[in-house]
């Protein structure tokens, strides 16, 4: 099993628009199927950690009415799901910048990592306003501004994800296959899957089947 998973949840907008929806409805569609997997990953121990794409540093190119439903849409699932993380013994974690994000938004973050701090099953990270270019920025501004010097070691413990371990498997969903500035140096080594079930559609089985092919693939981290 992988140690750390990681999902690109793509293709709400596509669900929505296929079924004459709005796109608002693939999102909400699509937060449904994320508190379903990660229940699934908790209750069936697929994974300790496991990262989820939920809103990238280029997301804000999209029209302020998208960007507003969504930041609503986090705001309420956060709250709502309380009960999911406690029950399943899930720990709330995030990555990205957070600074971008309103007061009451922060308030809710620190809120559910605060009541969840200390779940065992599954350490659910949600990526928000997240972007690898700019992780690895940030990261390296905080080791100039302290004068360390650059190293494979102190770069990785000064990006966001210094608590977690480098991912084993990414899943994209929706068609398309490409990182999107998602985890690019945690991922150096991950084994991807793309597939072309956009995220609303994606179930436990695939999930599952998945899973499967994970532990066929042969891992050799650039040795024999
Ligand atoms: C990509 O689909 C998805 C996103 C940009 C946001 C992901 C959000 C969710 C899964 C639901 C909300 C999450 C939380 C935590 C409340 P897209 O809009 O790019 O789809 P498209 O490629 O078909 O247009």
């Amino acid at each position: 099993m992988p140690q750390h998973l990681a999902i690109i949840m793509d293709g709400n907008g596509r669900w929505a628009q296929s079924r004459g929806l709005s796109r608002k409805d693939g999102h909400k569609r699509g937060a449904e199927v994320l508190r379903t997997i990660t229940q699934y990953c908790a209750q069936n121990v697929c994974t300790q950690f496991l990262t989820l794409y939920a809103f990238s540093t280029e997301n804000w190119n999209r029209p302020t009415i998208e960007i507003t439903f969504l930041m609503h849409l986090l705001e309420d699932y956060l709250e709502s799901e309380t009960q999911t993380y406690l029950q399943n013994n899930i720990r709330f974690q995030t990555i990205g910048d957070l600074s971008k994000f309103s007061q009451r938004l922060n308030d809710k973050i620190a809120q559910l990592k605060r009541v969840s701090e200390n779940g065992t099953r599954l350490t659910q990270i949600l990526a928000l306003n997240y972007g690898s270019r700019d992780e690895i920025v940030r990261a390296a501004n905080k080791l100039a501004c302290a004068q360390i010097p650059v190293t494979q070691d102190s770069l990785n413990n000064a990006l966001d994800t210094a608590q977690f371990p480098n991912v084993d498997m990414l899943i994209r969903t929706g068609g398309e296959q490409r990182l999107s500035n998602f985890l690019l140096w945690q991922s150096h080594y991950a084994e991807l899957f793309f597939s072309d079930t956009l995220w609303p559609d994606f179930t436990t089985y695939e999930l599952q089947q998945l899973l499967k092919s994970f532990e066929q693939r042969t891992r050799r981290f650039g040795g024999l």
